[in-house]
């Protein structure tokens, strides 16, 4: 008997809040967007645990374009709109680093252990403190907060878990767009306002290397540019692009989008060439005219986007060594990434190798990561089984090569060995 008065309290109570935020958010002037009432929503934290269990709206697709009142009333009212923004600041109980490296990933469907994967190796290694903005389909948002909470780490790490959202205007066009939900990493620079560089990867990434390392490049920057990606191919003869793509590309294979550094605030500030007018357009202006033009002649999505914007303004773009962002087309024709020479730094394991047969070392750097769990003794449990795995994919091309698969990890796992017993 005594639960029912309980519900009708809480009601109450939630009732109260909602009322309350709606009065200061109109205070704020009523310019208020979707992002900010979260700055209210900090201050109710300590009462709102436990706030999930009532969730009473599934789709929270919130557009961070337009103030709440302004939603088309099927997308998300305005309690979900309130839902969504609680849930964006459950996780930032601390005061994080003033100068993070921020790091994005957008995991929906199947991916959940694959991102946890990545995220487990960008901290493993990393030396600096990180910041994660996770973009997730709400289901999988419970079980990327119950996990990284397990983690411990708490002064290496912070994290931020937001909803798919797309702008309202064409949202079923991005939402469709190759695969669901890869089109949300076009609208991070004009959703994460206040950071201002990032790096985007891709779930299927593996970190070998300290991220501070590809963080370092945005400081070699030069001027004009503005973001920074690995080339789509090194061999011509079995580039995707220059046989097959009926849009433009960058350069002479066009670049692969899985390893993306981004200075934020210049692609913000930036007037883009584009061929659609002869007005210089804003990014968050351009997006949906090239969606509009192009539609119909893309394959990989947000990738051959980003391939014609760069094609336009080839100066914007700095281009790294394929080590940076290593797949097995660098190698299942035999070895053609020299850069690789050094060692692989950052692992991409593109078109599902980590979960079938196709490319056995691909595999096997992946579940020994996956196998891994922090506390273990890092070269007993990481590095030895990965070696023994490897011998045993000598047979496939990739296999072959597979030293260079642990070259750069060995060195980045004597580093880490180093670090813990300087703390020790
Ligand atoms: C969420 O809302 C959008 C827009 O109305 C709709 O297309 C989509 O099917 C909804 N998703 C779910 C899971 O209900
Ligand atoms: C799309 O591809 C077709 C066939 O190759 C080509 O004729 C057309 O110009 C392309 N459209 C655009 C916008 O480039
Ligand atoms: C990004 O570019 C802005 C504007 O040029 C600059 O102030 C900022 O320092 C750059 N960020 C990094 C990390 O280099
Ligand atoms: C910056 O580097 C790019 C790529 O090498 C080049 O195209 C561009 O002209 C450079 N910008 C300046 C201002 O030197
Ligand atoms: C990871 O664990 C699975 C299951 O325990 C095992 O079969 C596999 O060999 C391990 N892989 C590596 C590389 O450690």
């Amino acid at each position: 008997m005594r639960r029912p008065a309980w519900r009708l309290v809480l009601l109450c109570l939630v009732c109260g809040f909602c009322s309350l935020l709606y009065a200061l958010t109109q205070r704020g002037g009523g310019s208020t967007e979707a992002q900010q009432p979260g700055a209210a929503a900090a201050v109710w934290r300590g009462a709102l645990d436990g706030w999930q269990s009532s969730v009473r709206c599934k789709n929270c697709s919130v557009s961070f374009w337009n103030p709440y009142w302004m939603l088309p009333t099927g997308v998300c009212g305005k309690d979900c709109f309130w839902e969504a923004a609680f849930r964006y600041h459950r996780s930032e109980q601390h005061e994080l680093d003033p100068d993070p490296m921020h790091l994005a990933v957008v995991a929906c469907g199947e991916r959940l252990e694959e991102t946890i994967t990545m995220l487990k190796s960008a901290l493993l290694f990393s030396i600096k403190p990180l910041k994660f903005h996770i973009f997730a389909e709400d289901q999988l948002h419970i079980d990327f907060s119950t996990i990284l909470n397990s983690w411990g780490y708490s002064e290496k790490f912070k994290y931020t878990i937001y909803p798919i959202s797309f702008p309202s205007e064409n949202a079923a066009d991005w939402r469709k767009l190759f695969k669901p939900c890869a089109s949300q990493r076009l609208f991070l620079p004009l959703i994460l306002k206040d950071v201002d560089s990032l790096l985007y990867v891709d779930t299927d990434i593996l970190f070998l290397r300290p991220v501070d390392d590809i963080w370092s490049f945005l400081k070699e920057f030069n001027s004009t540019q503005i973001a920074a990606m690995a080339s789509e191919h090194e061999e011509p003869r079995i580039g995707w692009y220059n046989r097959f793509a009926r849009h433009p590309y960058y350069g002479k294979t066009g670049v692969n989008s899985g390893v993306m550094l981004m200075n934020m605030t210049r692609i913000r500030r930036k007037h883009f060439k584009n061929d659609m007018t002869t007005v210089r357009l804003h990014w968050g202006e351009m997006l949906m005219p090239l969606l509009k033009k192009y539609k119909l002649n893309i394959t990989w999505g947000d990738q051959d986007l980003l391939n014609i914007v760069f094609s336009h303004n080839p100066e914007s773009l700095y281009v790294f060594p394929c080590q940076w962002n290593y797949r097995p087309d660098h190698c299942i024709y035999g070895s053609n990434c020299e850069g690789a020479d050094d060692g692989i730094f950052i692992l991409h394991g593109n078109r599902g190798v980590y979960h079938d047969n196709k490319q056995p070392a691909f595999r096997a750097v992946y579940e020994a990561l996956h196998n891994f769990s922090f506390g273990d003794d890092i070269i007993h449990s990481l590095l030895h089984p990965l070696e023994l795995e490897l011998q045993k994919t000598e047979h496939t091309y990739c296999g072959r090569i597979h030293k260079l698969f642990t070259k750069q990890l060995t060195k980045s796992i004597d580093d880490f060995s180093k670090r813990q017993s300087n703390v020790r």
